[in-house]
C-alpha cells in the first residue's frame, strides 16, 4: 500500500478513455497442462503469497534478511499444504528500492519457493511491482547521499550505467517471467488493456474429464506503481465479455484476484474487532482502496457465477466479508517485507467438486490455521 498523489485522476481519464475497440482474446497457454483437481479426493487447493516485497532495501543488512525469511514462510505453508497452485497476489517485489534494471532478479527468488516444488503459479502486479526507484528524503539529510550499491557495477560498468532509476516496467517483469518458466500461468493480458497487463483467466478442470471446467480464476491488474490504482472500465468490459463467452449459462463459478481492494470494501469493513458474518483474525488498518471504481464491480456483483474476490495490499486486513452475494476477502501479509508486524501467512482455499465447495483458512508461519470458512457450497 503506498499514499497516491491526485494527479493520477487525470493520468486516469487520458489512459481509459482511448480504450474504446475490445478485441475479446482468450489466451490459451498451450506449452503446459491444463490444471486438474486432484484425485482421489477431487479437490483443487491454492495458495495466496501476498504483498512479499522482495528486494526491499536491498543495501541494508536487514532487506535481504527479510527475503530469507519471507522464503522460509512459503516454505512452511508450501510443506504443510502441498497446493495445486500458488496465487502470487501483488508487490511481489518493492520495486521502488530496487535501483538496478534487474528487478526479474528479485522476482525469481519470489518464485523459488514454489518453483523449486515442481507447483504451477499465476502473479498479479501490485503498486510496488514497476514503481521507479524512489530515493528516500533522509538520504537528503545529515551527511548527504550515501553511497549506492548496485550489484553490477565493476571497472567497466561505473555505478551510474549499472544502476537504473527507471524501474523494470510490468511488461519486462512478466516476460521475465513467462519466459523462464513452463510452470507459470501467467500473462501479458491483451493488448487493448495496456499499461495493466496481468489481465487473464483460466479454467480449472475436472480430474475426471479435462474438458469440464469447475472454475475459472481470473487476474486483473489493479494498478499501481507506474499508473493509476484503479481497475479501468476497458478491463471491466474485458471482464464481462470474456466471461460471458467462457460460461455463457453462468453454470460455472468463478472467482477473482487482485492487488488493490476496490472502494467496496470499505463498506463491509468491521468497526471494530471482527464481528460475524465476517471471519479473520487482524483488522488493524483502514480500508486502502483504489482510487476510482469504474463498472468491474457492478459486473462481478450482478454475474451470479462469481463467487469470491481476493485481494492483498492491507498487511494488517485478512478478513472476509459478504457483499450481496458475493465474498469480499483480503489474502493475509505473507512476506517479511512492506509495511507491518502482523504475524505471516498465507489465505488457502480448497475448491471440492462434488458436492460443490470453496473452502478458506489462513495457514500461519508457526504452521497453525485459523478463520476457517466456506465461501460457496
Ligand atoms: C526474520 O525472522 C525472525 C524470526 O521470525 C525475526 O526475529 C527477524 O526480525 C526477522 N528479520 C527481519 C529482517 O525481518
Ligand atoms: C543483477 O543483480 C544481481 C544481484 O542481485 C547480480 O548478481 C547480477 O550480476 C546483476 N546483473 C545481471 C545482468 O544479471
Ligand atoms: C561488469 O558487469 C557487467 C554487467 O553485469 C558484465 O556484463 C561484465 O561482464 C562485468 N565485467 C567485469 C569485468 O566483471
Amino acid at each position: 500500500m503506498e499514499r497516491t498523489p491526485n494527479y493520477h485522476m487525470t493520468i486516469l481519464s487520458l489512459f481509459v478513455l482511448p480504450f474504446i475497440h475490445l478485441i475479446v482474446t482468450v489466451h490459451c497457454k498451450t506449452q503446459h497442462t491444463v490444471l486438474r483437481q486432484s484425485p482421489p479426493d477431487d479437490q483443487f487447493k491454492i495458495a495466496v503469497f501476498a504483498d512479499l516485497h522482495f528486494g526491499e532495501a536491498a543495501s541494508t543488512d536487514w532487506g535481504p534478511q527479510q527475503d530469507v525469511n519471507s522464503t522460509k514462510v512459503m516454505s512452511t505453508v508450501l510443506d504443510h499444504e502441498t497446493p495445486d497452485l500458488v496465487v502470487y497476489l501483488g508487490d511481489v517485489i518493492t520495486a521502488n528500492n530496487i535501483a538496478i534494471p534487474n528487478a526479474s532478479l528479485y522476482w525469481d527468488q519470489a518464485i523459488s519457493p514454489t518453483k523449486a516444488r515442481n507447483i504451477p503459479w499465476a502473479s498479479v502486479f501490485g503498486n510496488h511491482d514497476d514503481a521507479p526507484f524512489e530515493w528516500p528524503l533522509e538520504w537528503f539529510t545529515g551527511t548527504g547521499i550515501p553511497p549506492l550499491l548496485c550489484p553490477s557495477a565493476n571497472s567497466s560498468y561505473p555505478v551510474e550505467e549499472a544502476c537504473s532509476y527507471r524501474g523494470t516496467p510490468r511488461l519486462e517483469l512478466m516476460k521475465h517471467e513467462i519466459e523462464h518458466n513452463e510452470l507459470s500461468f501467467s500473462k501479458n493480458g491483451p493488448r487493448d488493456l495496456w499499461p495493466s497487463v496481468s489481465n487473464y483467466v483460466f479454467p480449472v478442470s475436472s480430474s475426471k474429464d479435462p474438458e469440464s471446467s469447475v472454475m475459472f480464476l481470473y487476474f486483473l491488474d489493479s494498478g499501481g506503481g507506474s499508473y493509476p490504482e484503479v481497475i479501468s472500465s476497458a478491463q471491466a468490459e474485458w471482464f464481462r465479455l470474456t466471461s460471458q463467452k467462457l460460461n455463457p449459462d453462468l453454470r460455472v463459478p468463478e472467482i477473482v484476484f487482485w492487488h488493490i481492494p476496490s472502494k467496496h470494501y470499505k463498506k463491509v469493513a468491521p468497526k471494530f474487532g471482527i464481528q460475524k458474518p465476517c471471519v479473520g483474525s487482524i483488522n488493524k488498518e483502514r480500508v486502502a482502496a483504489q482510487e476510482a471504481e469504474t463498472g468491474i464491480m457492478d459486473i462481478l456483483v450482478e454475474r451470479t457465477s462469481v463467487k469470491a474476490i481476493f485481494v492483498g495490499h492491507n498487511h494488517g486486513l485478512d478478513w472476509c466479508c459478504p457483499y450481496k452475494k458475493l465474498w469480499l476477502c483480503f489474502a493475509r501479509h505473507t512476506g517479511y517485507g512492506g509495511y507491518g508486524n502482523w504475524a505471516r501467512g498465507a489465505r488457502i482455499l480448497e475448491v471440492s467438486e462434488q458436492p460443490f465447495s470453496i473452502k478458506t483458512w489462513i495457514r500461519m508461519e508457526d504452521g497453525s490455521v485459523h478463520s476457517e470458512l466456506v465461501l460457496s457450497s
